[in-house]
């Protein structure tokens, strides 16, 4: 892959957020000794690179109601060398489409002879799991884990870790391109090539996203909701450096990938509020700006965005989904800590004035759990044996220990 270096980069406290890096080609070849005539514009990253990284991360999918020719159109995309993990939050009953993504995915893994990973958000024995590891903050009054989006990320991120994985990407599971999430995955690759494997989180700002307008194909830059998130984000930013910017160009980003110590670390937010929330979490506990957490300036935590090369074309949910988007990640930065007073009133009155909030009705805050270094992890891993061993496309270990290796011979 070849791709450009960051040109600059904001730094508040231990938190560098890089500029937006272009993609120059997808494909750069595989020797060596490319890296010799970098130029100090872009760099190219050999194939080989790109697949070592590969093989030491695991991809999350997190899936709920989606189309089995979707599901599949994403799995077909995700590099081989990546352990694959997929975490439902699909109906049971009247119709069990679990189930028949069980059968999909296990027709998937015989052609393919890969191993995937399979979780119901909604199984007992995830739940167990949670209790047992003494992190009841993610079940709900039934007992199980709650629903969303965050909360399954949550869970392949700790399936990764079990796992022995030293990286963690998420792609979505309504994509309709498998060579874009082909490019997510390598992109995810290059980020860490080039910033190193520390703390890391590489997001994707899509190329853009292709639509009908007038009867003909118009590929739009910036979504509805993105582009009050990043400005939102980007005002937080500008209010502690003094300077206006435009840094950030991806608040939303559902495609990223951490490192899995960064993941390890990170408190989540529920509900759409979840991707922007790193950028809260990681300022809130290491911008230097509040009595810090950790107040290790020298441990420097990298945000790198890279702009995909394919447009990315997924499920139309529909307009109520953007509502709930937007509300979400406004309020995520509003309920900050670190949110200014005059932001939290231009983030209220921006809400109010769209129709997002009714009359006198409060920006309500959102749910952030507590990082995953508070969970118990040999519990929880006991409880999630039974899950690890049925993997798909998998022999089961004969000690019954967690496998580090990602793939079947
Ligand atoms: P958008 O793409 O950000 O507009 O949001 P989507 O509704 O497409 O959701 C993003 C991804 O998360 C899709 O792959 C969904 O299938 C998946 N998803 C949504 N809700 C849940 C949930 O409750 N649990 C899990 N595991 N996945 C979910
Ligand atoms: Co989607």
């Amino acid at each position: 892959m070849r791709i450009e270096i960051p040109r600059e980069f904001e730094r508040l406290g231990a938190v560098r957020i890089y500029g937006l890096q272009k993609v120059y080609e997808l494909d750069a070849g595989g020797s060596p000794d490319v890296i010799a005539r970098d130029d100090g514009v872009v760099r190219s990253l050999p194939a080989e690179a790109i697949h070592e990284v590969q093989r030491q991360m695991a991809i999350v999918v997190p899936v709920r109601s989606e189309r089995l020719k979707l599901i599949e159109s994403v799995l077909v995309g995700i590099p081989n060398p990546c352990l694959v993990i997929v975490v439902s939050n699909s109906p049971r009953e009247p119709i069990d489409r679990h189930f028949l993504e069980q059968e999909s995915i296990a027709n998937f893994c015989q052609f393919t002879r890969k191993q995937v990973v399979i979780a119901h958000q909604r199984d007992p024995a995830v739940a167990a799991a949670f209790a047992a590891g003494d992190y009841p903050e993610i079940l709900d009054e039934a007992g199980l884990v709650r629903h969303g989006k965050a909360e399954g990320m949550i869970i392949g991120t700790l399936l990764a870790r079990l796992l022995g994985r030293r990286y963690v990407g998420f792609v979505d599971s309504d994509n309709y391109f498998p060579g874009a999430v082909n490019e997510y995955v390598r992109d995810y690759a290059a980020g860490f090539l080039m910033h190193g494997s520390d703390h890391t989180l590489v997001r994707i700002a899509w190329h853009s996203k292709p639509k009908i307008v007038e009867q003909a194909l118009y590929f739009a830059k910036w979504g509805r909701s993105s582009r009050r998130c990043n400005r939102a984000l980007n005002q937080l930013l500008s209010a502690y450096t003094g300077f206006e910017t435009d840094i950030v160009k991806t608040g939303n980003a559902g495609e990223h990938a951490l490192t899995l110590d960064l993941a390890m670390a990170m408190r989540y937010a529920t509900g759409y509020a979840v991707e922007p929330h790193h950028y809260i979490d990681l300022l809130e506990r290491h911008g230097g700006i509040l009595p810090t957490e950790r107040g290790d300036m020298r441990q420097l935590v990298r945000i790198c965005q890279i702009e995909s090369r394919n447009p990315h074309l997924h499920a139309d949910k529909g307009d109520a989904h953007v509502a709930d988007m937007i509300v979400g990640s406004l309020a995520t930065i509003y309920h900050s800590r670190l949110c200014p007073p005059a932001l939290r009133s231009r983030l209220e009155a921006e809400l109010r004035q769209a129709g997002y909030l009714g009359e006198g009705e409060p920006v309500r805050a959102i749910r952030v759990y507590p990082s995953l270094t508070q969970l118990a992890l040999d519990r929880f891993a006991a409880g999630m044996q039974e899950i690890l061993d049925r993997r798909i496309g998998a022999t089961a270990p004969a000690n019954g220990a967690p496998v580090h290796a990602g793939h079947p011979a």
